[in-house]
């Protein structure tokens, strides 16, 4: 049973960090990250390639092909394909190696 998405995507929040973006739910994790100045890992973006992988902390995600490439076993221990992930929820994050794309700014100061 899920309930609707906000207006603005269900809040994202990257474990360890302070790092957060909204992730609408007909968009994977990978491109709305990326939207709000997110550069995550990735490589094929089709689910293959297992470039991008992380591990859910909190919440729920739907992958958007049938057989991305997790065993059943990881699957089941939370872990994700964010480049074909969609949110169902509020969720937490484990993701190595997140970082501001180049050409957004997070952290603009005064000055
Ligand atoms: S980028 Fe290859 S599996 Fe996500």
């Amino acid at each position: 049973m899920s309930e609707e998405a906000p207006a603005a995507g269900w809040p994202v929040r990257l474990a360890g960090s302070d790092q957060r973006f909204d992730a609408p739910p007909d968009v994977s994790l990978l491109i709305a990250a990326r939207a709000a100045g997110l550069r995550l890992p990735s490589s094929c973006r089709n689910g293959s390639c297992r470039a991008c992988i992380g591990q859910v902390e909190s919440g729920e995600v739907v992958h958007s092909i049938e057989w991305p490439g997790l065993s059943r076993e990881e699957k089941a221990e939370g872990w994700i394909l964010p480049c074909v992930a969609q949110a169902r929820s509020a969720l937490v994050l484990r993701i190595a190696a997140a970082q501001a794309a180049p050409n957004h700014r997070a952290d603009a100061g005064p000055g």
